[in-house]
C-alpha cells in the first residue's frame, strides 16, 4: 500500500511514481547519519553519538516486523545492558556498542545473502521472509547482553610490551545456560512470539561450535535443522562473514 514501510525488502511505489526499497533507503539514511556525525572522529561524544544513531536503527527494524511481543524485548535488552555491552572480551569489536554494531552488520550481512539466494532459487523466497532475517540477525547474540564486565585487562601495545588497559571479561552467573539455546530461551521468557524457522535459525547459529561434544542427539539436530530450515544457514553465513571478515 503506497505511503506505508513495509518489512518487505521488495520495494514499494512512492506518491511520485518512482519505485524503491524500503530497504535500502533505510541503510543509504542510516549511512548518511553516520557521515554526518562524523563517524570517522572517534571522541567519546562521537562514538556516543553513532551508537544512538545504531540503537535507533535497531530498534526502528525490528518494530518494523510487527511481531508481537519486540516492545518487551526492547526494554528487557535495555536492562540487561545489550546496547553498551561489547561483542567481545578479546576478538572482534571489543568495545562498546560493540553487540550492538555486530548485530546490524550480521543483518546487513544476511539481507546482502538473501538477494543472492533468491536470485539464483526464487522457490526459496517464500522460506526467508525479511521480518525473520531482521528478527533472527539482530536477536541472535542476545545471550551476550548480560554476561561482560568492564574490568582492566592486560593487553600487548604497538611496542610488543604488555600493558593495563580498560576492558572486559566475562562473567556467566546472571543465567548460566550456553549460547544459541539462551539466546532462545530468553525471548521466549521476555515474551517474544517466534517462527520455529527463528528458534532454529538462532539456536543453531554457530553451528558445530556450539555442539556439547558428547551428544549425538545435538549433532543430529543440528544437520536436520540446518536441512529443514534455509534462514538456518543464512544466519550462520551471515554471522561468521561479519565476526570474520567485517570486524576488528
Ligand atoms: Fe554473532
Amino acid at each position: 500500500m503506497a505511503g506505508v514501510d513495509k518489512a518487505d525488502g521488495t520495494g514499494r511505489e512512492c506518491p511520485n511514481g518512482r519505485s524503491f526499497s524500503f530497504w535500502h533507503v533505510t541503510k543509504k539514511q542510516f549511512a548518511r547519519k553516520l557521515y554526518l556525525c562524523g563517524v570517522n572522529q572517534r571522541t567519546e561524544v562521537m562514538k556516543n553519538k553513532c551508537t544512538s544513531i545504531m540503537k535507533e536503527r535497531f530498534t526502528s527494524l525490528l518494530l518494523s516486523t510487527g511481531r508481537r511481543g519486540m516492545d518487551s524485548v526492547l526494554s528487557r535488552l535495555e536492562e540487561a545492558g545489550f546496547f553498551e555491552a561489547p561483542a567481545s572480551t578479546r576478538f572482534h569489536l571489543n568495545r562498546k556498542g560493540g553487540l550492538l554494531e555486530h548485530s546490524l552488520n550480521v543483518c546487513d550481512a544476511a539481507m546482502s545473502l538473501r538477494e543472492r539466494v533468491v536470485g539464483v532459487r526464487p522457490e526459496l523466497e517464500a522460506q526467508l521472509p525479511v521480518e525473520s532475517v531482521i528478527i533472527a540477525t539482530l536477536l541472535h547474540d542476545t545471550c551476550k547482553a548480560d554476561i561482560y564486565r568492564p574490568a582492566i585487562v592486560s593487553q600487548k601495545n604497538d611496542a610488543g610490551y604488555w600493558e593495563k588497559v580498560p576492558g572486559y571479561q566475562v562473567d556467566y552467573s546472571s543465567m548460566p545456560l550456553g549460547h544459541g539455546e539462551k539466546s532462545v530461551i530468553m525471548l521466549l521468557k521476555w515474551g517474544l512470539e517466534m517462527t520455529d524457522e527463528e528458534i532454529l535459525a538462532i539456536r543453531w547459529h554457530m553451528t558445530a561450535w556450539d555442539l556439547a561434544f558428547q551428544s549425538p542427539e545435538q549433532k543430529e539436530s543440528l544437520t536436520v535443522a540446518r536441512a529443514k530450515t534455509p534462514l538456518c544457514s543464512l544466519v550462520q553465513c551471515a554471522d561468521s562473514i561479519s565476526t570474520g571478515l567485517l570486524e576488528r
